[in-house]
Protein backbone atom coordinates (compact mmCIF):
# COMPACT_ATOMS: atom_id res chain seq x y z
CA UNK A 1 0.00 0.00 0.00
CA UNK A 2 3.05 2.51 -0.25
CA UNK A 3 1.38 4.48 -3.01
CA UNK A 4 -1.88 4.51 -2.17
CA UNK A 5 -4.27 7.04 0.11
CA UNK A 6 -1.95 10.02 -1.80
CA UNK A 7 -3.66 12.81 -2.77
CA UNK A 8 -0.64 14.49 -4.49
CA UNK A 9 1.76 15.31 -2.33
CA UNK A 10 -0.42 14.82 0.47
CA UNK A 11 -2.10 11.71 2.46
CA UNK A 12 -0.23 8.32 3.36
CA UNK A 13 0.21 6.34 6.41
CA UNK A 14 2.63 7.46 8.88
CA UNK A 15 2.02 5.53 11.95
CA UNK A 16 3.64 3.07 14.07
CA UNK A 17 4.70 -0.53 12.36
CA UNK A 18 1.60 -2.16 14.84
CA UNK A 19 -1.04 -0.28 13.22
CA UNK A 20 -0.16 -1.62 9.74
CA UNK A 21 -1.47 -4.61 9.37
CA UNK A 22 -5.02 -3.49 11.03
CA UNK A 23 -4.80 -0.53 8.21
CA UNK A 24 -4.34 -3.12 5.64
CA UNK A 25 -7.08 -5.39 7.32
CA UNK A 26 -9.64 -2.16 6.82
CA UNK A 27 -8.62 -0.94 3.77
CA UNK A 28 -9.03 -5.34 2.33
CA UNK A 29 -12.60 -5.40 3.85
CA UNK A 30 -13.59 -2.09 2.25
CA UNK A 31 -12.25 -3.42 -1.00
CA UNK A 32 -14.47 -6.30 -0.89
CA UNK A 33 -17.12 -4.53 0.46
CA UNK A 34 -18.11 -1.46 -0.94
CA UNK A 35 -19.62 -2.58 -4.16
CA UNK A 36 -20.53 -6.21 -2.40
CA UNK A 37 -24.38 -6.00 -3.58
CA UNK A 38 -25.74 -7.34 -0.12
CA UNK A 39 -23.65 -4.73 1.47
CA UNK A 40 -24.72 -1.77 -0.43
CA UNK A 41 -28.22 -3.02 0.15
CA UNK A 42 -28.23 -3.31 3.30
CA UNK A 43 -26.09 0.22 4.11
CA UNK A 44 -28.69 2.04 1.78
CA UNK A 45 -31.70 0.76 3.68
CA UNK A 46 -29.79 1.57 6.93
CA UNK A 47 -28.99 5.13 5.20
CA UNK A 48 -32.86 5.36 4.59
CA UNK A 49 -34.91 4.25 7.66
CA UNK A 50 -32.48 3.83 10.34
CA UNK A 51 -30.91 7.65 9.84
CA UNK A 52 -33.33 9.69 7.63
CA UNK A 53 -31.60 9.70 3.97
CA UNK A 54 -32.25 11.53 1.63
CA UNK A 55 -31.96 15.01 3.55
CA UNK A 56 -34.01 17.68 2.12
CA UNK A 57 -32.37 20.52 0.02
CA UNK A 58 -34.27 23.77 2.35
CA UNK A 59 -34.96 27.26 0.37
CA UNK A 60 -34.13 29.42 3.46
CA UNK A 61 -35.98 32.67 2.33
CA UNK A 62 -35.85 34.40 5.24
CA UNK A 63 -32.22 33.99 5.67
CA UNK A 64 -31.89 35.10 2.11
CA UNK A 65 -33.21 37.83 2.38
CA UNK A 66 -30.84 39.41 4.65
CA UNK A 67 -27.67 38.13 2.85
CA UNK A 68 -29.10 39.68 -0.36
CA UNK A 69 -28.88 36.34 -2.74
CA UNK A 70 -30.40 32.84 -2.91
CA UNK A 71 -29.91 30.36 -0.38
CA UNK A 72 -30.51 26.96 -0.13
CA UNK A 73 -29.50 24.32 3.04
CA UNK A 74 -28.37 21.02 2.80
CA UNK A 75 -30.72 19.21 5.92
CA UNK A 76 -27.95 17.16 7.37
CA UNK A 77 -29.05 18.56 10.68
CA UNK A 78 -32.43 16.25 10.20
CA UNK A 79 -30.50 13.07 10.38
CA UNK A 80 -31.05 10.27 13.35
CA UNK A 81 -28.35 11.57 15.89
CA UNK A 82 -28.64 15.22 14.90
CA UNK A 83 -25.69 15.45 12.42
CA UNK A 84 -23.85 14.45 9.57
CA UNK A 85 -21.90 11.63 10.95
CA UNK A 86 -24.16 9.14 11.11
CA UNK A 87 -23.80 8.35 7.18
CA UNK A 88 -19.79 7.47 8.33
CA UNK A 89 -20.55 5.48 11.69
CA UNK A 90 -23.28 3.19 9.34
CA UNK A 91 -21.32 2.47 6.98
CA UNK A 92 -17.73 1.76 8.78
CA UNK A 93 -19.80 0.19 11.37
CA UNK A 94 -21.49 -2.17 8.92
CA UNK A 95 -17.89 -2.95 7.69
CA UNK A 96 -17.02 -3.68 11.23
CA UNK A 97 -19.86 -6.25 11.08
CA UNK A 98 -19.02 -7.46 8.08
CA UNK A 99 -15.60 -8.11 9.04
CA UNK A 100 -16.42 -10.18 11.97
CA UNK A 101 -15.57 -7.42 14.59
CA UNK A 102 -16.77 -7.65 17.74
CA UNK A 103 -15.81 -4.06 19.43
CA UNK A 104 -15.81 -0.02 18.21
CA UNK A 105 -13.66 2.58 19.77
CA UNK A 106 -14.15 6.02 18.27
CA UNK A 107 -12.58 9.62 19.21
CA UNK A 108 -15.01 12.52 18.98
CA UNK A 109 -14.90 16.16 19.71
CA UNK A 110 -18.60 17.59 19.63
CA UNK A 111 -19.67 14.38 20.82
CA UNK A 112 -21.60 13.69 17.66
CA UNK A 113 -19.47 11.19 15.89
CA UNK A 114 -19.15 9.51 19.18
CA UNK A 115 -22.93 9.70 19.68
CA UNK A 116 -23.13 8.53 15.90
CA UNK A 117 -20.70 5.40 17.12
CA UNK A 118 -22.30 4.71 20.33
CA UNK A 119 -26.18 4.40 18.50
CA UNK A 120 -23.93 2.02 15.87
CA UNK A 121 -22.90 0.10 18.82
CA UNK A 122 -26.12 -0.41 19.80
CA UNK A 123 -27.67 -1.29 16.92
CA UNK A 124 -25.16 -3.80 15.81
CA UNK A 125 -24.39 -5.17 19.44
CA UNK A 126 -21.06 -3.80 19.31
CA UNK A 127 -19.10 -2.92 22.59
CA UNK A 128 -17.82 0.57 22.26
CA UNK A 129 -15.86 2.72 23.70
CA UNK A 130 -15.68 6.55 22.96
CA UNK A 131 -12.33 8.41 23.93
CA UNK A 132 -12.99 12.32 24.79
CA UNK A 133 -11.17 15.03 25.97
CA UNK A 134 -12.13 16.37 29.09
CA UNK A 135 -12.99 19.78 28.07
CA UNK A 136 -15.22 18.63 25.36
CA UNK A 137 -16.39 16.26 27.68
CA UNK A 138 -17.36 19.58 29.76
CA UNK A 139 -18.72 21.88 26.85
CA UNK A 140 -20.73 18.58 25.34
CA UNK A 141 -22.19 17.03 27.89
CA UNK A 142 -25.09 16.42 26.58
CA UNK A 143 -24.39 14.05 23.65
CA UNK A 144 -21.93 12.32 26.65
CA UNK A 145 -25.19 11.07 28.13
CA UNK A 146 -26.78 9.97 25.32
CA UNK A 147 -23.72 8.17 24.50
CA UNK A 148 -24.16 6.40 27.76
CA UNK A 149 -27.94 5.54 27.71
CA UNK A 150 -26.66 3.68 24.46
CA UNK A 151 -24.01 1.57 26.68
CA UNK A 152 -20.86 3.26 25.20
CA UNK A 153 -18.17 3.64 27.77
CA UNK A 154 -16.84 7.27 27.65
CA UNK A 155 -13.07 7.65 28.44
CA UNK A 156 -12.31 11.03 29.33
CA UNK A 157 -8.91 12.15 27.90
CA UNK A 158 -7.00 14.46 30.07
CA UNK A 159 -3.48 15.14 28.09
CA UNK A 160 -2.76 17.96 25.95
CA UNK A 161 -5.55 20.23 25.23
CA UNK A 162 -7.76 17.74 26.73
CA UNK A 163 -9.75 18.22 22.94
CA UNK A 164 -10.21 16.39 19.56
CA UNK A 165 -6.11 15.98 18.57
CA UNK A 166 -5.83 13.97 22.45
CA UNK A 167 -8.58 12.14 22.33
CA UNK A 168 -7.46 10.60 19.00
CA UNK A 169 -4.12 10.28 20.18
CA UNK A 170 -5.74 7.90 23.05
CA UNK A 171 -7.07 5.78 20.47
CA UNK A 172 -4.61 5.21 18.26
CA UNK A 173 -2.47 3.92 21.42
CA UNK A 174 -5.60 2.03 23.05
CA UNK A 175 -5.82 0.71 19.34
CA UNK A 176 -1.60 -0.43 19.31
CA UNK A 177 -2.66 -3.49 21.96
CA UNK A 178 -6.50 -4.15 20.50
CA UNK A 179 -5.92 -4.10 16.90
CA UNK A 180 -7.49 -8.37 16.89
CA UNK A 181 -11.00 -7.34 17.92
CA UNK A 182 -11.46 -3.90 17.93
CA UNK A 183 -12.14 -1.95 14.86
CA UNK A 184 -11.13 1.86 15.44
CA UNK A 185 -14.42 3.94 13.81
CA UNK A 186 -12.56 6.93 12.51
CA UNK A 187 -14.69 10.10 12.66
CA UNK A 188 -13.28 12.36 9.90
CA UNK A 189 -11.86 12.67 6.27
CA UNK A 190 -8.67 12.50 8.02
CA UNK A 191 -5.74 10.35 9.72
CA UNK A 192 -3.75 7.59 8.28
CA UNK A 193 -4.87 5.50 4.71
CA UNK A 194 -7.40 4.30 4.41
CA UNK A 195 -9.92 6.35 6.66
CA UNK A 196 -9.55 9.57 4.26
CA UNK A 197 -10.90 7.39 1.14
CA UNK A 198 -13.18 5.15 3.38
CA UNK A 199 -14.60 8.05 5.37
CA UNK A 200 -15.19 10.17 1.86
CA UNK A 201 -17.00 7.21 0.36
CA UNK A 202 -19.72 7.26 3.35
CA UNK A 203 -20.35 10.93 2.92
CA UNK A 204 -20.69 11.01 -1.04
CA UNK A 205 -24.36 10.52 -0.35
CA UNK A 206 -24.82 14.38 0.94
CA UNK A 207 -23.12 15.72 -2.54
CA UNK A 208 -25.03 13.39 -4.90
CA UNK A 209 -28.35 14.00 -3.19
CA UNK A 210 -27.46 17.83 -3.52
CA UNK A 211 -26.48 17.94 -7.54
CA UNK A 212 -29.63 16.16 -8.24
CA UNK A 213 -31.69 18.48 -5.82
CA UNK A 214 -30.11 21.83 -7.34
CA UNK A 215 -31.17 20.27 -10.91
CA UNK A 216 -34.41 18.94 -9.92
CA UNK A 217 -35.78 22.28 -7.56
CA UNK A 218 -33.86 24.89 -9.06
CA UNK A 219 -33.24 23.88 -12.11
CA UNK A 220 -29.38 24.50 -12.31
CA UNK A 221 -26.39 24.37 -10.48
CA UNK A 222 -25.07 26.58 -7.78
CA UNK A 223 -22.96 29.25 -8.22
CA UNK A 224 -21.11 28.15 -4.86
CA UNK A 225 -21.33 25.39 -2.31
CA UNK A 226 -20.13 26.17 1.32
CA UNK A 227 -19.51 23.73 4.26
CA UNK A 228 -17.41 23.67 7.49
CA UNK A 229 -14.46 22.49 7.93
CA UNK A 230 -12.72 20.29 11.00
CA UNK A 231 -11.16 17.46 10.26
CA UNK A 232 -13.35 17.83 7.02
CA UNK A 233 -15.92 14.88 6.22
CA UNK A 234 -19.29 16.91 5.45
CA UNK A 235 -16.98 19.17 3.47
CA UNK A 236 -15.60 16.42 1.78
CA UNK A 237 -19.08 15.02 1.16
CA UNK A 238 -20.77 17.65 -0.35
CA UNK A 239 -17.87 19.05 -1.74
CA UNK A 240 -17.41 15.23 -3.99
CA UNK A 241 -20.96 15.42 -5.97
CA UNK A 242 -19.53 19.08 -7.38
CA UNK A 243 -15.79 18.25 -7.56
CA UNK A 244 -16.17 17.92 -11.16
CA UNK A 245 -18.11 20.78 -12.09
CA UNK A 246 -15.25 23.41 -12.73
CA UNK A 247 -18.05 25.88 -12.76
CA UNK A 248 -19.11 25.59 -8.82
CA UNK A 249 -17.37 27.30 -6.66
CA UNK A 250 -16.49 24.99 -3.33
CA UNK A 251 -15.68 26.86 -0.12
CA UNK A 252 -14.11 25.23 3.52
CA UNK A 253 -14.94 27.40 6.32
CA UNK A 254 -12.89 26.88 9.75
CA UNK A 255 -12.88 27.92 13.50
CA UNK A 256 -10.97 31.37 13.67
CA UNK A 257 -11.28 31.37 17.40
CA UNK A 258 -11.34 34.88 19.64
CA UNK A 259 -10.22 37.74 18.74
CA UNK A 260 -11.91 39.90 15.58
CA UNK A 261 -9.29 38.37 13.22
CA UNK A 262 -8.35 34.81 12.56
CA UNK A 263 -6.01 33.60 15.43
CA UNK A 264 -2.83 32.56 14.54
CA UNK A 265 -3.27 28.91 16.04
CA UNK A 266 -6.62 28.13 14.53
CA UNK A 267 -7.47 27.39 11.03
CA UNK A 268 -5.51 24.49 9.81
CA UNK A 269 -5.40 25.61 6.28
CA UNK A 270 -5.96 29.23 6.63
CA UNK A 271 -2.81 29.47 8.63
CA UNK A 272 -1.04 25.87 8.94
CA UNK A 273 1.64 24.62 6.96
CA UNK A 274 3.05 21.20 5.67
CA UNK A 275 3.22 18.75 8.67
CA UNK A 276 2.36 15.26 9.65
CA UNK A 277 -0.31 14.59 12.24
CA UNK A 278 -2.36 11.46 12.54
CA UNK A 279 -0.56 9.15 10.35
CA UNK A 280 -1.34 11.83 7.24
CA UNK A 281 0.97 14.16 5.74
CA UNK A 282 -1.44 17.46 5.64
CA UNK A 283 -1.63 21.04 7.08
CA UNK A 284 -0.92 21.35 10.49
CA UNK A 285 -0.89 24.00 13.04
CA UNK A 286 2.19 24.33 14.35
CA UNK A 287 5.94 26.12 15.67
CA UNK A 288 8.81 26.25 13.69
CA UNK A 289 9.74 23.05 15.49
CA UNK A 290 7.10 20.76 14.33
CA UNK A 291 5.41 21.33 17.74
CA UNK A 292 1.53 21.23 17.81
CA UNK A 293 -0.08 24.67 18.49
CA UNK A 294 -3.09 24.59 21.10
CA UNK A 295 -5.91 25.60 19.58
CA UNK A 296 -9.13 27.71 20.75
CA UNK A 297 -12.43 27.45 18.71
CA UNK A 298 -15.76 28.02 20.15
CA UNK A 299 -16.70 25.00 18.39
CA UNK A 300 -15.55 21.17 19.45
CA UNK A 301 -16.02 19.57 16.64
CA UNK A 302 -13.26 22.53 14.63
CA UNK A 303 -10.94 22.90 17.64
CA UNK A 304 -8.44 20.90 15.56
CA UNK A 305 -5.05 21.59 14.62
CA UNK A 306 -4.85 19.00 11.43
CA UNK A 307 -7.13 18.66 8.31
CA UNK A 308 -8.07 15.38 6.15
CA UNK A 309 -5.53 15.22 2.98
CA UNK A 310 -8.19 16.00 0.71
CA UNK A 311 -8.51 19.30 1.73
CA UNK A 312 -4.94 20.02 2.00
CA UNK A 313 -4.65 19.01 -1.83
CA UNK A 314 -8.06 20.89 -2.66
CA UNK A 315 -6.34 23.85 -1.36
CA UNK A 316 -3.18 23.75 -3.43
CA UNK A 317 -4.66 22.61 -6.57
CA UNK A 318 -6.77 25.61 -6.00
CA UNK A 319 -10.28 23.70 -6.92
CA UNK A 320 -11.26 24.79 -3.28
CA UNK A 321 -10.94 28.20 -1.35
CA UNK A 322 -10.66 27.76 2.50
CA UNK A 323 -11.08 30.60 4.83
CA UNK A 324 -12.52 31.35 8.74
CA UNK A 325 -14.48 32.78 10.61
CA UNK A 326 -14.29 34.31 13.98
CA UNK A 327 -16.10 32.88 17.22
CA UNK A 328 -18.26 35.99 17.38
CA UNK A 329 -19.37 35.61 13.71
CA UNK A 330 -20.39 32.47 14.81
CA UNK A 331 -22.58 33.30 17.05
CA UNK A 332 -23.77 36.38 15.25
CA UNK A 333 -25.21 34.28 12.88
CA UNK A 334 -26.70 31.50 15.28
CA UNK A 335 -29.03 33.97 16.80
CA UNK A 336 -29.57 35.72 12.72
CA UNK A 337 -30.30 32.10 11.46
CA UNK A 338 -32.45 30.82 14.43
CA UNK A 339 -34.43 33.80 14.19
CA UNK A 340 -34.97 33.89 10.65
CA UNK A 341 -35.45 30.33 10.07
CA UNK A 342 -36.47 29.02 13.64
CA UNK A 343 -33.71 26.35 12.76
CA UNK A 344 -30.63 25.55 14.96
CA UNK A 345 -27.62 25.56 13.35
CA UNK A 346 -24.89 23.27 15.24
CA UNK A 347 -21.78 25.86 15.92
CA UNK A 348 -19.85 23.93 13.85
CA UNK A 349 -22.33 24.32 10.68
CA UNK A 350 -22.47 28.27 11.91
CA UNK A 351 -19.18 28.88 10.63
CA UNK A 352 -20.28 28.18 7.22
CA UNK A 353 -23.48 30.28 7.69
CA UNK A 354 -21.31 33.10 9.35
CA UNK A 355 -19.10 33.26 5.91
CA UNK A 356 -22.58 33.80 4.23
CA UNK A 357 -22.93 36.88 5.99
CA UNK A 358 -19.39 38.31 5.13
CA UNK A 359 -21.01 37.82 1.66
CA UNK A 360 -23.35 40.59 1.95
CA UNK A 361 -23.06 42.79 -0.90
CA UNK A 362 -20.83 40.83 -2.25
CA UNK A 363 -22.71 38.77 -4.85
CA UNK A 364 -25.34 39.28 -7.60
CA UNK A 365 -29.45 38.55 -6.11
CA UNK A 366 -29.88 35.64 -8.14
CA UNK A 367 -26.47 33.93 -7.14
CA UNK A 368 -27.22 30.45 -5.47
CA UNK A 369 -25.60 28.95 -2.54
CA UNK A 370 -25.93 25.73 -1.29
CA UNK A 371 -24.83 25.40 2.73
CA UNK A 372 -24.26 22.26 4.22
CA UNK A 373 -26.23 22.35 7.32
CA UNK A 374 -23.90 19.64 9.12
CA UNK A 375 -25.79 18.92 12.20
CA UNK A 376 -28.21 20.77 14.80
CA UNK A 377 -27.38 23.09 17.46
CA UNK A 378 -29.61 21.66 20.41
CA UNK A 379 -25.87 20.18 21.73
CA UNK A 380 -24.65 24.04 21.76
CA UNK A 381 -28.14 25.85 23.21
CA UNK A 382 -26.02 26.14 26.95
CA UNK A 383 -22.16 27.61 25.17
CA UNK A 384 -24.16 29.87 23.40
CA UNK A 385 -26.46 31.32 26.38
CA UNK A 386 -22.66 30.87 28.24
CA UNK A 387 -21.70 34.18 25.97
CA UNK A 388 -25.28 35.47 25.29
CA UNK A 389 -27.03 35.57 27.91
CA UNK A 390 -29.04 37.90 27.11
CA UNK A 391 -30.82 36.08 23.67
C1 LIG B 1 -22.22 19.07 13.41
C2 LIG B 1 -20.78 18.95 13.06
N1 LIG B 1 -20.33 19.54 11.93
C3 LIG B 1 -19.03 19.47 11.56
C4 LIG B 1 -18.10 18.80 12.35
C5 LIG B 1 -16.68 18.79 11.90
O1 LIG B 1 -16.27 17.56 11.42
P1 LIG B 1 -16.00 17.32 9.89
O2 LIG B 1 -15.09 18.43 9.43
O3 LIG B 1 -15.37 15.99 9.84
O4 LIG B 1 -17.30 17.38 9.17
C6 LIG B 1 -18.52 18.16 13.52
C7 LIG B 1 -17.56 17.43 14.35
O5 LIG B 1 -17.82 16.96 15.40
C8 LIG B 1 -19.89 18.23 13.88
O6 LIG B 1 -20.34 17.65 14.99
Amino acid sequence: MKHKGRFGNFGGFYVPEVLIPALEDIETGFDKYRNDRRFVEELDDLYRNYAGRPTPLYHARRFSEHVGFEVYIKREDLLHGGAHKVNNALGQGLLAKYMGKKKLIAETGAGQHGLATSMIGALFGMETKIFMGSVDVARQNVNVHKMKLCGAEVISVSGGTCTLKDAINDALRYWTSHIDDTFYLFGTAGGPHPFPTIVRHFQTPIGTEARQQCLDQIGRLPDKVVACVGGGSNAIGIFSGFIDDADVELIGVEGGGKGTETHEHCATLVKGSVGVLHGAQTYVLQDENGQIHETECISAGLDYPGVGPEHAYLKDSGRAVYTAVTDEQVLDVFELFTRSEGILPALESSHALAYLVKQKGKLPKDAIVVVNLSGRGDKDVSIVEQHRPML
